[in-house]
């Protein structure tokens, strides 16, 4: 096949899959080194380089499930407080190999939503590179995301955007 017609049908065939059709196979290590890796060439203004991800697997995903659930149950007023949603927080991050929380780093060098869009470039580079190889993946932004920069270790000038689910399908 041409390199264009191999771009066109990754591009084509790239969608969201979510943790319910995820086959609980273990991601090779290679295979999310290649996902990382790609994020990596995507276009930024200044070279800022301004995503920031962290990985999160086994007993740490737990926790972040757990730190996810606490969230919700605190900032959600009681009258509209869900059981069964706050049960299915955990229960779709268990389903989930691997997530990685997506962050960007403000340089200060550039408007704001420069470094959000270089950012999403880098998602789009994750996404094909998930379906080149037959991984579901995307991306996921709770309103409790809002309250995980401490949780993430993150600095004044970086917020967490989303998180990026993935599992072998
Ligand atoms: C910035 C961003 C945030 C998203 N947040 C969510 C989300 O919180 N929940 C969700 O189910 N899908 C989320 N998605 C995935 C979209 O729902 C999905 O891309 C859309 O339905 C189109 O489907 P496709 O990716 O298969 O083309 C998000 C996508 C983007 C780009």
């Amino acid at each position: 096949m041409e390199k264009s017609e191999i771009l066109k049908e990754i591009i084509e065939s790239r969608k969201s899959v979510f943790p319910k059709d995820y086959s609980g196979e273990d991601i090779e290590q290679g295979i999310l080194e290649e996902i990382l890796n790609s994020a990596q060439f995507a276009p930024n203004h200044k070279r800022t380089k301004p995503w920031r991800f962290k990985v999160f697997k086994g007993e740490e995903k737990n926790l972040l499930g757990q730190k996810l659930a606490e969230i919700y149950k605190t900032q959600t007023a009681p009258e509209v407080f869900l059981e069964k949603k706050y049960l299915s927080i955990s229960e779709k991050i268990s389903k989930t190999n691997i997530i990685v929380t997506i962050s960007v780093n403000f340089s200060g060098l550039l408007p704001e939503w420069e470094e959000i869009a270089a950012t999403a470039m880098a998602v789009q580079n994750m996404y094909l590179t998930c379906t080149a190889n037959n991984v579901g993946c995307y991306w996921s932004s709770p309103g409790m995301i809002k309250h995980l920069d401490g949780f993430l270790g993150l600095e004044e000038n970086q917020k967490c955007y989303g998180l990026f689910y993935m599992g072998k399908i």
